[in-house]
């Protein structure tokens, strides 16, 4: 029989999973990748990134931490050459191609719009139907299209398409005298040349995520109060200190003295994955305490010719530099990746991307996301996707009809708008990951129940070596 062709889009995490556990299929995949190496986000980040959660949590089931990294929040260098090793080990680099960025998608084949079956069958590969997939070599300029059987988009969340707040006009950075900049922009600086380029500023940092922490401390290092780093933001979520005994926070984060006390349940900001894990707390809460970190919370804001005008109270923040730390836009990316305007929308036309078991829309055929949903950790998350996923290419299991897909779907998005709320928009399943994983497991014939003994499976917590094949 003809090897269906499969082209992988992306070679972050995901994209890498995406090609081994195709391999272990008997596939031979193509991974396209805009970058000139693997790794996605982890290939150049801020100075002071290190993993969130504990490394047993960030790993490969099959390929666990070397013994030779010892702390329990790797920094970015040492992620980076983990997930290169891996590409190593599993001879995936043969098959990527650097340097390709893909420019549009587009299906040739039925319409999907009054199928009841998912590809009209319910399988992976129907006897008609193909994507053609437009890649741009950005080194030679020339652009290329493939004809391949099935995509799989890992294209990440939370890279490549900044979201920038909107202004009115005169409003807006035009009437600022000082400089504007987006946090990928000061990321993609070389640290020495970021440190440089903050230092003697005064600076404006929109933003509370992890991105804003961590640049609005590197400012406040470089500077101290004489040029004070602001901290402009909206609301307060949770933070976590790093003194984890028996995995426990412990560390008691003096939030209420500085108003930082969230409106939300601490359940709720796990649920959306809007917790942050904040190193060295005392650190931080010094350099407030100092006044080289000010905290600026306000719901609207303007520029002025020199700074930021916060809407509320008429206060002035004079400033050299604003920096938005306002994130990414992982829909609008994974919308305009299809060249049709009809599976654009089936993407962004919902309050958040529901997709069934977080990887097929039941109306776009041929095609699998694998990384777009978050969990507390998107690497395990997304290798039981992708064992998932191939296991479905390789037809070890079929799809409901689409009238169940759907059904399916509707039933997680009421699970998921309990537990994130207002923030339910943010495809998170944080609280939900271990039941999430019982489906996968189910589906694929594996037993949910991977640890030995019930009290160990409902005591002990669950991590990614527990999925390891046996
Ligand atoms: C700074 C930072 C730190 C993080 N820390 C953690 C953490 O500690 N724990 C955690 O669980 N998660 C963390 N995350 C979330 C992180 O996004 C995931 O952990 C994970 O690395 C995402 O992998 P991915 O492969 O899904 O996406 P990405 O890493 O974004 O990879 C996507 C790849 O697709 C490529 N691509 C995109 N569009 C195209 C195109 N059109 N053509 C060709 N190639 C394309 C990109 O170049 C990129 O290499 C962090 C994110 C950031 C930004
Ligand atoms: N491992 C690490 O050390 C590390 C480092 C950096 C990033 N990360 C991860 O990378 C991902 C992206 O993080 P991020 O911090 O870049 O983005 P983010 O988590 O999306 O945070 C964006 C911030 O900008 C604010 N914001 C968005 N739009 C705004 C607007 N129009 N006006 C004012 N404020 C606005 C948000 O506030 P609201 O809450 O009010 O919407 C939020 O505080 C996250 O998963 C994060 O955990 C990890």
């Amino acid at each position: 029989m003809e090897k269906k062709q499969i082209a992988i889009i992306g070679a972050g995490i995901s994209g890498l999973l995406a090609c081994k556990y195709c391999l272990s299929k008997g596939f031979d995949p193509i991974v396209f990748e805009f970058e000139s190496d693997v790794g996605g986000v982890w290939i150049k980040t801020i100075k002071t990134t290190r993993l969130q959660l504990p490394k047993v949590m960030y790993q490969f089931s099959d390929f666990p931490w070397p013994p030779s990294i010892t702390d329990v929040f790797p920094n970015q260098q040492q992620v980076l050459d983990y997930i290169r090793s891996y590409a190593t080990h599993f001879n995936l680099m043969p098959h990527i191609k650097f340097h390709s960025r893909v420019k549009g998608i587009t299906y040739d084949g039925p319409s999907s719009d009054t199928w009841s079956l998912w590809n009209g069958t319910g399988e992976a590969f129907p006897p008609q139907g193909k994507w053609n997939v437009t890649v741009e070599n950005t080194q030679t300029a020339t652009t290329q299209v493939y004809t391949v059987d099935f995509v799989i988009l890992s294209l990440g969340r939370f890279k490549d398409v900044p979201k920038l707040p909107d202004f009115a006009v005169g409003k807006g950075p035009e009437v600022f005298r000082g400089q504007r900049i987006h946090s990928s922009e000061y990321s993609a600086m070389d640290h020495d040349k970021a440190a440089e380029f903050v230092k003697g500023k005064k600076v404006v940092v929109v933003g509370f995520g992890k991105t804003g922490l961590d640049i609005a401390r590197e400012c406040a290092s470089a500077n101290g109060p004489e040029h004070p780093c602001t901290i402009l933001y909206r609301r307060d979520h949770w933070k976590l200190g790093d003194w984890f005994p028996w995995g426990i926070p412990l560390y008691s984060l003096p939030i209420a003295k500085y108003d930082m006390v969230p409106q939300y349940s601490v359940l709720q900001d796990v649920s959306t994955g809007l917790i942050t894990y904040m190193p060295n707390p005392e650190n931080f809460f010094k350099a407030v305490e100092k006044g080289s970190i000010k905290l600026k919370k306000s719901q609207s804001c303007r520029f002025y010719d020199q700074g930021i005008l916060i809407e509320e109270d008429n206060t002035q923040i004079e400033t050299d530099l604003v920096i938005f730390a306002t994130g990414f836009d992982g829909v609008g990316k994974l919308k305009s990746i299809f060249e049709s305007p009809t599976f654009g929308h089936f993407i962004a036309g919902t309050p958040r991307v529901s997709l069934y078991r977080e990887t097929i829309h039941p109306h776009i055929p041929q095609l699998a996301i694998i990384g777009y949903t978050e969990s507390s950790s998107s690497l395990y998350m997304s290798e039981m996707r992708c064992r998932w996923l191939a296991a479905l290419l390789d037809g070890v299991f079929k799809l409901p009809n689409v009238k169940e897909m759907k059904k399916d779907i509707t039933r997680w998005d009421e699970y998921i708008k309990q537990a994130s709320g207002e923030f339910h928009h943010l495809s998170t399943i944080c609280s939900l990951e271990i039941w999430y994983n019982d489906q996968l497991c189910k589906d694929m014939g594996m037993n949910p129940m991977r640890k030995k003994g019930l009290l160990a499976n409902v005591f002990e917590p669950y991590g990614p070596l527990d999925y390891a094949e046996k």
